[in-house]
């Protein structure tokens, strides 16, 4: 592709400034339509709600269609948003496809799909690769990666027919970055949602369409219910820099900021959100250190 010499960077005149809206205004979705898969609990749940509290109409999507109504009254009655309730298995091609052509009849349009719903490695979960079911596999990869494929696929399609601009932001995991041998195929899905990230960003760049990558560390997805588990998270925790697992809403703000115009200028781009996990090189990789952080 040839393309016209670009603008020259350049700061704004004074005057401008009267104009062009404050920085917090910047983050406001008004107007805007997103689609969150996996919207239903845990991390895509507050994503919605952050969305719909910055402004936006959502639609949650996943498979259970009780948990999406339980949550999209939530977020109805929290933000006076609408909401929108797609059950969708986004392992499937179709279905996706159904999401995004339901959305569009709904709200009329499509500015944000944000592709979080996701699975650990169920059945395979620990198993060594010469004992891992080509189902197991097939599972991790299609659920994680190939719906990130079809819902950005559909969406990008629809940003087209609007006549371009909207965003997409994926949802991949640190086991992508480092050795996961208890998890090889959702790690593997995972590194291809950040390489999708990249090279879907690149080939769309054109159109006036973003598309970012958000990688959460350890985050607790919902709130312990046994003071064992609540031990189990604390003594996961212990092993992060900043002393304990993210929560679930921390996910938001930066999803709205990916999502609005505050970030016009970051593409292809992938966020770290960990309490510096990766960077400390202490989270977990089947060998945990005996000591903890602060011994
Ligand atoms: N929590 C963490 O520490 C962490 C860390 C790194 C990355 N992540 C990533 O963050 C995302 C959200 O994780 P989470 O912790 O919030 O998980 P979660 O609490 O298990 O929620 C997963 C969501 O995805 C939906 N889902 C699962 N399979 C689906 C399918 N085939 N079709 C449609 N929806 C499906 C679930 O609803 P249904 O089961 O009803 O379909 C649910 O709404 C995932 O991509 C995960 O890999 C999480």
């Amino acid at each position: 592709m040839v393309r016209e010499p670009a603008p020259v960077g350049r700061m704004r005149a004074d005057a401008e400034y009267e104009e062009a809206p404050m920085v917090l205004e910047r983050l406001r979705l008004d107007g805007k339509t997103a689609i969150v898969t996996g919207g239903s609990r845990g991390l895509g749940r507050e994503m919605a709600l952050a969305l719909a509290a910055a402004g936006a109409d959502v639609c949650i999507a996943a498979r259970g269609a009780e948990a999406l109504e339980n949550t999209a009254a939530f977020i109805r009655e929290r933000t006076g948003r609408r909401v929108l309730v797609v059950p969708t298995n986004v392992q499937h091609r179709e279905e996706c496809d159904a999401l995004i052509a339901r959305t569009v009849a709904e709200f009329g349009r499509l500015d944000i799909m944000v592709n979080n719903a996701g699975i650990g490695d169920r059945r395979g979960a620990g198993a060594r690769i010469w004992d891992l079911d080509d189902a197991d596999w097939h599972d991790a990869i299609e659920v994680n990666l190939y719906s990130t494929f079809y819902c950005s696929r559909a969406a990008i399609r629809q940003f087209r027919a609007q006549g371009g601009g909207g965003v997409i932001v994926n949802v991949a995991s640190g086991t992508a970055l480092r050795a996961a041998p208890d998890s090889l195929g959702y790690a593997a899905a995972k590194a291809g949602v950040i390489s999708l990230t990249k090279s879907v960003a690149a080939q769309v760049v054109g159109e006036g369409i973003r598309v970012n990558c958000i990688i959460p560390g350890f985050v607790a997805q919902a709130p312990a219910e046994s003071d064992q588990a609540r031990e189990f998270l604390a003594q996961r925790g212990r092993f992060i820099p900043v002393g304990r697992l993210g929560e679930a809403w921390e996910l938001g703000p930066l999803c709205v900021f990916l999502c609005s115009d505050a970030s016009s200028y970051i593409t292809a781009e992938t966020f770290v959100i960990d309490g510096g996990g990766l960077a400390g090189g202490i989270a977990p990789t089947g060998y945990s250190p005996l000591a903890a952080q602060e011994a």
